[in-house]
């Protein structure tokens, strides 16, 4: 009987929906995929800091300030969570920041449009984070074992940023028409962009075919966008405001809602740094990793200080 190859091996760990760990053998492709979108996700979180970050000096009351503050504090651990568990793929932190820093890692497209009001931080809790956890979901079952536990801690956090964003949306869209105004404005920007943050069509997409053979993705671009879709329309019906898509409407044979097609060129003007933050969010991605390199420094001096210890401790015994 010929012998299986070790990606045949690998394929069957898969398929019997088993976990691949750091230590197993993976093909170099696997890894470079995990790599690449574990990086740009952990990437993503940090950056995704900047806009909501810009409203916490100018919350309306202390209690929202706190919620916020919680929650830019949260995103900051994602990333970091995310950054460890692709460290355990071979590659080093600084070497994916510097991937950010130089242009040549992604982060989410989502996060390069303008935070105008108030009722943006409530439209990207609401918005955002639910589409995040839509796909964050379904990643808790992604074959790779350090990126589906790092899902299961995030999972559980995101979904107080949405119920706190929702919250944010239902009392400005029950308070005055100028508060309800705002709501309003705030879903007229963000409903499209949220939905570019699945990614493009399936059938564009030059990853999701791979990703769902090897389990990486467990739905694909176009049917986790199309679960937000289904999922949020009532939300919005029940705030009484209206999802800026015409041809939004519900089909009764697909049991699903049909929707209308997403500005591509927009998108992918936005991917390639051209959208209406990107100059201004990198700016100060920059800034705050030299701003933060002292602290980098400090902690990496106090760690080899420690561990010249214990090895001195060592000898001794
Ligand atoms: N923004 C920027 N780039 C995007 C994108 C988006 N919204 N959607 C897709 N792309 C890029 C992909 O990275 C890929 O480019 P690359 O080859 O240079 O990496 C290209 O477009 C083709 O897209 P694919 O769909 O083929 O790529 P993927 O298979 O990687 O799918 C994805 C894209 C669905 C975003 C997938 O990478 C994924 O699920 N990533 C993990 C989740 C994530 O990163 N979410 C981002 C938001 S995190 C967040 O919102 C935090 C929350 O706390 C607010």
């Amino acid at each position: 009987m010929q012998a299986r190859s070790l990606e045949q091996d690998f394929q069957a760990i898969i398929d019997a929906e088993q976990k691949i760990e750091p230590k197993d053998w993976m093909p170099d492709q696997y890894r470079k995929t995990l790599i690449r979108q574990i990086s740009q996700h952990a990437h993503s979180e940090i950056v995704g800091m900047l806009p909501e970050g810009n409203w916490i000096t100018r919350a309306p009351s202390l209690r929202r300030k706190v919620a916020l503050l919680a929650k830019v504090q949260d995103e900051a651990g994602h990333g970091l969570y995310l950054y460890a568990a692709a460290e355990t793929l071979g590659v080093d932190r600084e070497t994916l920041i510097q991937e950010l820093l130089n242009g040549r890692a992604k982060y989410s497209s989502v996060f390069n449009y303008p935070t105008l009001t108030w009722a943006d931080i409530g439209a990207i809790g609401w918005l955002v984070d639910g589409a995040a956890i839509m796909n964050q979901v379904a990643l808790c079952r992604t074959s790779y074992g350090p990126y589906a536990r790092a899902m299961v801690r995030i999972c559980k956090e995101e979904s107080f940023h949405q119920r706190q964003g929702y919250e944010i949306m239902l009392t400005l869209a029950k308070g005055s028409p100028e508060q309800k105004a705002m709501a309003q404005d705030a879903l007229n920007r963000w409903w499209w962009p949220a939905l570019m943050m699945f990614g493009p069509n399936d059938k564009e997409s030059a990853h999701t075919e791979q990703s769902m053979r090897w389990r990486i993705k467990r739905f694909t671009n176009d049917e986790l966008r199309q679960k937000f879709v289904d999922m949020t329309v009532p939300q919005a019906d029940f705030l009484g405001l209206t999802v800026p898509d015409p041809a939004l409407k519900w089909n009764e044979a697909r049991g699903s809602y049909d929707f209308g097609e997403i500005n591509w060129e927009e998108f992918w003007n936005v991917v390639k740094g051209n959208g209406p933050c990107n100059l201004q969010r990198m700016k100060a991605r920059r800034k705050a990793h030299e701003e933060g390199a002292w602290v980098r420094e400090a902690a990496m001096a106090y760690a080899e200080k420690r561990k010249q210890r214990a090895e001195r401790i060592e000898q001794r015994a």
